[in-house]
C-alpha cells in the first residue's frame, strides 16, 4: 500500500525490493505515538481552517476506529511503514475525508515526533526503575551498615572501608546515569511537528499551541533541523549505555566476591544457578548475564552514530535505520536493570569471611598517619612505613605481629600506643573527610541519597 502510487505509471512491484523498503516490522511500536500525533495535528488543522467541525469530528472517531481494527487484527505488512498504516486505515473508514489529514504534513516530521511522543514516556519509565534501584541500593547499605569491607586498588587490598560505603557508590554511579535521561528529555521536549517535510508548512499552523496540545514544552527551533536530527536518541543511547556499564562494573565485583576465593558474599539461591555436569556448582549467571549484556548498548549507540556522522542534511532514508537500536536499548535496558535489582536483594555480606581475608597490611596508611600525627614529615614516614612494610614480608609476619622494640628500629616516634593503629574499624572512624567513609560522614550521606529519591 503506498501514499505515492500515483506519481509513477508503469512502476512493477518487486516484493524483495518492496519489503527492503518498508519499515512495519520495525516502526509498529510507534502505532500509538502516530495516533496521538494524528489527532494533535488534526485539531491543529482545524484551528488554522483547513478543516471544519464536521470533518474534524469524522477524522477523530476515524482515528479511534483504526485503532480499533489494529487491536482486533490487520494485516500490517502490507503497509510501507506504520504512518502509512494509520493514514490509509483512515482513509478507508471514512473516505474522502480521511484524505485530508496529511495536509501540510510529512512522514519526515510524523517519524521524529512519534518517537520523541514513544521516547519521553518510557525515558521517565526509565527513570523511575533507576530510583527504584537506588532505594534498594540504600536498604541494602542501611542493612548491612557497619559491615567492615576490604576497599581495593588494582584488585589489591587498599584501604578498609565500611560496605555500607562501597555499596553507596552504586547509587551515585546511578544518580548520574539518571541525570544523563533527565537531559536527553530537553531536547525530546521539543516538537518537531509542523516542520513540513523540511521547509515548514503554508498553513496557518500555531505550532506552540500544537506543542501544547501534545504534551510538549515547545516547537523546535529550525524545521531543516529538526527533521533531520536524531542526536536526542543517541542521547538516550549513552545514557542507557552507561547504566549497563554500571550494572556490569557492580556485577563484576559480585560475581568476583562470591567466589570460593573470596566468599565475601553469599548469594541467595533465587538468583543461583547450578550445572547439568557438576553438582556442587553455585553459578551467579544473572550477574554474568548483566555483565555479558552490557556491551550491546554502546553498539546500539555506535550503530545510529555511523548512520549518522555522514549524512547530508535534511531527511535521508538511511534514518529509518534508527528504529532497531532505539526500541531494543529501551527495552533490554529496562529488563537488566529489574532484573539486578532482584539480584542485588539476594546478595549478603559474611562479615566472618570478609574479615578472615584482610591482613594488617591494609593499615600501613594508618602507620603513616600515625607518624605524620607525632610530627614526621609525611614523605619521611610514608619511606620508614615502607621499610617495615618489606622487612615483615620478609620474615613471614603481619604489620600487628612486630613488637615495639621492631617499630624503635625503624623510628623513635614509635610508642606503645601504636597497637591501637591496627584496628579496622578505629581506622574507618579516624577518616573525617565530607565524602569519607567514617561512619557519621555515611550516615549523612545516605541521608542525603534518601533526600533525592523521596521526591
Ligand atoms: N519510515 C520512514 C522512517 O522511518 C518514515 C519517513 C519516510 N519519509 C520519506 N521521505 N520517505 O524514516
Amino acid at each position: 500500500m503506498k501514499l505515492w502510487d500515483r506519481r509513477f505509471k508503469d512502476r512493477k512491484e518487486d516484493p524483495l525490493l518492496e519489503k527492503f523498503n518498508s519499515s512495519i516490522e520495525e516502526d509498529f511500536f510507534l502505532f500509538g505515538a502516530e495516533i496521538e500525533a494524528s489527532r494533535a495535528y488534526a485539531r491543529a488543522l482545524n484551528r488554522a481552517g483547513v478543516i471544519d467541525d464536521d470533518e474534524l469530528k469524522r477524522i477523530l472517531t476515524g482515528l479511534d476506529r483504526v485503532v480499533q481494527r489494529v487491536r482486533s487484527g490487520v494485516d500490517a505488512k502490507k503497509f510501507e511503514d506504520v504512518h502509512t498504516l494509520v493514514e490509509a486505515l483512515l482513509i478507508e473508514e471514512i473516505g474522502e475525508t480521511g484524505k485530508k489529514l496529511h495536509t501540510g504534513r510529512s512522514r519526515n516530521e510524523q517519524v521524529v515526533t512519534d518517537e520523541k511522543i514513544w521516547l519521553r514516556g518510557k525515558v521517565i519509565y526509565l527513570i523511575d526503575l533507576l530510583v527504584d534501584l537506588q532505594r534498594t541500593v540504600i536498604s541494602v547499605a542501611e542493612e548491612y551498615f557497619d559491615v567492615i569491607f576490604p576497599g581495593y586498588t588494582h584488585l589489591q587490598q587498599a584501604q578498609p572501608v565500611l560496605f555500607s560505603h562501597y555499596i553507596m557508590g552504586l547509587f551515585w554511579a546511578l544518580e548520574r546515569d539518571k541525570n544523563r535521561l533527565l537531559f536527553s528529555l530537553r531536547e525530546i521536549m521539543k516538537l518537531p511537528l509542523g516542520s513540513g517535510a523540511l521547509a515548514g508548512s503554508t498553513l496557518d499552523i500555531d505550532r506552540r499551541e500544537l506543542a501544547k496540545s501534545l504534551g510538549f514544552r515547545e516547537p523546535s527551533e529550525n524545521s531543516m533541523d529538526a527533521v533531520s536530527d536524531r542526536s536526542f536518541i543517541l542521547d538516550v543511547l549513552y545514557a542507557v549505555s552507561m547504566i549497563a556499564l554500571d550494572l556490569s562494573r557492580y556485577s563484576e565485583d559480585f560475581i568476583v566476591f562470591s567466589s570460593r576465593e573470596f566468599r565475601f558474599f553469599e548469594l541467595s539461591d533465587s538468583i543461583s544457578t547450578s550445572s547439568s555436569l557438576m553438582p556442587q556448582k553455585k553459578n551467579p549467571d544473572f550477574f554474568e548475564l548483566i555483565r555479558g549484556k552490557a556491551g550491546k548498548f554502546l553498539s546500539y549507540f555506535q550503530s545510529l552514530y555511523v548512520t549518522l556522522k555522514g549524512l547530508p542534511m535534511t531527511y535521508n532514508k538511511d534514518l529509518q535505520e534508527d528504529k532497531i537500536p532505539l526500541f531494543n536499548a529501551i527495552t533490554e535496558i529496562g529488563e537488566l536493570i529489574v532484573v539486578f535489582k532482584k539480584c542485588l536483594e539476594g546478595i549478603r555480606p559474611v562479615e566472618e569471611e570478609i574479615l578472615s581475608r584482610m591482613d594488617t597490611f591494609m593499615l600501613a596508611t594508618d602507620l603513616v598517619d600515625y607518624l605524620v600525627d607525632r610530627g614526621v614529615p609525611f614523605r619521611e614516614a610514608h619511606g620508614i612505613v615502607g621499610e617495615i612494610v618489606y622487612m615483615a614480608h620478609k620474615e613471614g609476619k603481619e604489620l600487628a605481629e612486630l613488637s615495639l622494640d621492631e617499630f624503635k628500629k625503624y623510628s623513635e616516634a614509635f610508642e606503645e600506643d601504636v597497637f591501637r593503629v591496627f584496628d579496622f574499624r578505629k581506622s574507618v572512624e579516624r577518616k573525617r573527610t565530607y565524602g569519607s567513609t567514617n561512619p557519621d560522614r555515611v550516615r549523612e550521606q545516605i541521608e542525603r541519597a534518601r533526600n533525592l529519591v523521596s521526591k
